[in-house]
Parts: C-alpha cells; structure tokens; sequence
C-alpha cells in the first residue's frame, strides 16, 4: 500500500458514533470505515477536508466527533479492539496493552519485509502513536512497514485492522438484493435429497484435514499459518489441490505481495447464472506471543475443514449448481480481513453480484457442560441470512441449539460493508471461550474441541449453499 500524499502534510481525521445521517452529509466522500468500539458500539472514521470539516464546526450531525490530526507519510491508520470473550479467560490473562507497546521491536525482528515495505529502522522516536481511544478500543498510527505484523504482538484477545489507504463507500445490503434469500426462506422444508447430500460429509476425514493443516499429523510438516509462514503456502497449496478433485477450478488470488493468498474455487452453474453463491473460511492462523508455533486448530482451522468436507462431498456426489458457487479460503484475516476486503472491493468494483456469503470462523469449541451449538451474528451480517441459516440449522442439525453472539467480524464483513448479502456460522451463543483462542496450543486433539459440533455446523452450511444454489445428481 502506498501512502496518498509524499509530502507530510496532516489530514485531519474525524471519529463519530457510527449514525447513518452522517453518510448524508459531505462526509459520506472521506469515510475510512466503522469500527467496533465496545460492545455493540461502532466508531466511524472520517478523514474530511477543510470546507466539509469546517461546515460541522458548530453542532450539526457530527457534534459528538472526536477530532484529530494524521500524517499519512509512511504511515498506516490501524484499529485496534478488544475482541467480545468470557470474562472468565481475560481476568486469567497476565498480558495488557502496556506489553504491546514494549514488544513493538518484535515485529520487525520476525518479519523483516511485510508488504514488500522497507523495514521500519528503528530509530523513528514515536514508532506508535495512540490517536483516539476508548476502554475497548485505540486507533494507532503506525510506519507501514510494521502495520502488518501488529497482531504478532497484540495481547490474545485484541485484534487489529489496517485502515484502507483510500477512502471507502459506505453501502447498506439493498432490500431487493435480499429478495433472493426471503424467497428461499419463505418456502423452506425438509428435503430428503439434501438431507442425503449433506450426511454423506465425512467425520473421519475432517479430522485428518484438520490434523493436516495444524500438523498435528505429523505429515504436513505445518507449524504455523499465520500469514507470512511456509505453512501456509504449503496449506494454500494443498487446499487448492483438495477442492480442484471435486471438479471445481481454483485459483491462488495474491491480494498484498509477501502475504500468503486468497484460495478462490470456483463451480460454474450448468444453468445461466449472473450471480454467485460464497461458502468461506480463513486459512491463515495466529499463535501466541514469541512463539512460531500456530496451529489454528480451531481458528480458523475449523472454518476451513468445513470447506474441504463440503467439496469433498461435492465430489462424491458429482453435484452441480444451479448458481456459481465458489469456496474461498481466505488468507489475511488476523491481520483485519485483508485478503476477503480485497475480493469483496474487486467484485463490487467489477459490478459482479453476490446472492449470499456464509462464512465460517471457530467451530469446533464447546466449553465444558454446554450443549452442542450454533452461534449467529448478532449485528454484522444480513437479518434475512441469518435467519435462513438459523432454520436450516434446525432440519439438518437439530442437535445444535441455536443462538446468537456478539463475538464479531469475520470475513463476511467484509462483503457485507460494501453492500453484498452475509452471514457467519460460530461455534457459541455468546462470547468467544475457548481457552487456546489465539493460542499456540489451539490443536484439534484438546480438551473441548468438538468433531461432533463442527460436524452439525458444516452440514448446516452445506445445507445453507444447497437450498440457495440449488443442484442436480448425475442421473
Ligand atoms: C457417501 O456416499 C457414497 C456414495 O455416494 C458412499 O460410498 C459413502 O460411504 C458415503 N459416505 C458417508 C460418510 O456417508
Ligand atoms: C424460522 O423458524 C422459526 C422457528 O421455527 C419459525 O417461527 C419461522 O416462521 C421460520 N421462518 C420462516 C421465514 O420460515
Ligand atoms: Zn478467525
């Protein structure tokens, strides 16, 4: 990513309560995006110019604006937020924010060039800067250059998302392109056929996709997934290796030079089609601190062995589509859904249409004496699709108790923002808990990880696909 402007002139940023009268106003052209701020709060961030900034100088829309100055040179805008967990695993956890900013020298000792930047020299007497903060959230100006490799040092349960370079378009999901999923939902039953398709999915074989890509089979050789390892180039490989037997063609979609890519596959409908269907996952992974070790057994290791059981499936059955379907794996996500921001802004830029995304991230943890469940997004995601993944959850898997969670943002989000239809499949109705989330020792062989659950949330978004796309079997 390139900085805008060489010279270092300050652009004046703008920091509202997420309200969508503000996008009536000049600010919708200088808006960098809405970000969570606590729970359920959304902060939106505009970099306005003089003459729309100075027109909001008394009062009006944008009276509760926090406002600061930015240079752009060199430098990223990076949010940074407490993820939505169990009390009960923060006050365990030792590390703080105060950590963070200690180990910055750590990014740049491990990942020397990231982004194809010139690597950060160190010598720089303000390397972070704190501009805007809330109890559950900071934006930081940071050099390029270390802005990818923020979340190597973040305490486990933040997270932290580079702001676009330019500003974004803010586009709520048009009702009439919702109709598509309010016209399957309304006719929705049981189908013996999909039932049939989607309990063919193999419980044996998603543990050895899962032990594969954690290596914890002790053939893959991965240690790590995270974005800039050899493990993930070896996982993007053979993942494109796995859904190409199923007869879909793949593609290693590179979104930022040094980051492992986006594993896009793709179904061809045997019926016009201008529309697609998304199914997706994350690849990438993210251990703990000064550790190389990052299995992602169940983030997003997961989401992934999700994909791979609905293409194998696909295989099997020889199934084909009624719509383009495509199954990504995407990449980049730890580091703020780079790798499915960048598809979701190409597709949109191309005028290419989505019906549906349906993405799923953390499957498998059940904390102990809890049921098996489905968790739902509570505010990022399509009411519609939700609710449609919510009923087909209750055919095909009526041993999940569904609910929904505050536990946010995935890559559907992504889609999302920029106007297309999405949802995600979770593992809880209500705050992440896994102990290992984050965590070098997130295996699949632990203590309440479970097959069974990932099994019931797959066939829901296998089902979810099948009902939207709708198929044939050979004859
Ligand atoms: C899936 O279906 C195939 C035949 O279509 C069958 O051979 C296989 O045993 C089934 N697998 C499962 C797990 O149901
Ligand atoms: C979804 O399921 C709920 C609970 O069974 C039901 O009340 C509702 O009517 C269903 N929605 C649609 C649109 O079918
Ligand atoms: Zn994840």
């Amino acid at each position: 990513m390139t900085p805008l402007a060489s010279a270092a002139s300050a652009a004046l940023l703008l920091i509202a309560p997420f309200d969508k009268p503000l996008f009536t106003t000049c600010l919708s052209s200088s808006f960098y995006g809405s970000y969570r701020a606590g729970l359920n709060t959304y902060h939106s961030v505009f970099m306005p110019d003089a003459t729309c900034f100075d027109s909001f100088a008394v009062g009006g829309p944008a009276a509760e604006a926090h406002v600061m100055e930015f240079t752009r040179t060199e430098r990223e805008l990076v949010w940074v937020e407490k993820e939505v967990v169990e009390a009960s695993l923060t006050n365990a956890e030792k590390e703080s924010m105060d950590d963070f900013f200690k180990h910055f020298g750590y990014i740049h000792a491990t990942v020397p060039n990231v982004g194809g930047q010139q690597a950060f020299s160190g010598s720089s007497p303000h390397p972070l800067e704190v501009l805007h903060q809330t109890p559950d959230a900071l934006l930081l100006s940071v050099p390029s250059a270390e802005a990818y490799g923020i979340d190597l040092i973040l305490p486990r349960f933040w997270k932290s998302t580079i702001l676009p370079s330019s500003p974004v378009e803010y586009i709520p999901v048009p009702f009439e392109d919702v109709e598509p999923i309010r016209n399957v939902l309304g006719k929705l039953r049981f189908d013996p056929v999909v039932a049939s398709i989607v309990n063919n999915i193999s419980l044996p074989q998603m543990k050895d996709d899962v032990r594969f890509l954690t290596g914890e089979d002790g053939k893959s050789g991965i240690v790590s997934r995270h974005s800039f390892t050899p493990g993930a180039i070896v996982a993007a490989n053979w993942i494109k290796a796995r859904i190409e037997e199923s007869g879909a063609k793949c593609e290693l979609w590179t979104f930022i030079t040094g980051f492992t890519p986006n594993v896009i596959c793709r179904y061809e409908s045997t019926v016009p089609s201008d529309t697609r269907i998304i199914v997706s996952g994350h690849y990438d992974s993210r251990g703990s601190f000064g550790s190389t070790r990052a299995p992602g057994g169940d983030d997003d290791g997961s989401g992934t062995t999700s994909l791979l059981a609905i293409a194998r499936t696909i295989g099997r059955k020889g199934l084909k589509f009624h719509t383009n379907v495509e199954l990504i794996a995407f990449g980049g996500e730890e580091q703020g859904r780079l790798g499915s921001i960048a598809y979701a802004r190409k597709l949109k830029v191309e005028g290419e249409k989505i019906a549906l995304v349906v993405q799923a991230d953390m499957l498998a943890y059940r904390a102990p004496d809890e049921p098996l469940q489905l968790g739902l997004p509570e505010t990022i995601g399509t009411p519609e699709a939700t609710q449609l993944v919510a009923n087909i959850s209750a055919i095909y898997s009526p041993e999940l108790i569904v609910g929904y969670s505050a536990a946010c943002c995935s890559d559907h989000q992504s889609f999302y923002d920029v106007g297309y239809p999405g949802t995600q499949v979770f593992e809880r109705a209500g705050p992440i808990a896994d102990p290992m989330y984050h965590n070098s020792g997130d295996l699949s062989d632990r203590e309440g990880y479970s097959f069974e659950q990932l099994y019931g949330i797959s066939k829901v978004q296998f089902a979810t696909l099948l009902h939207m796309a709708g198929f044939e079997l050979p004859k």
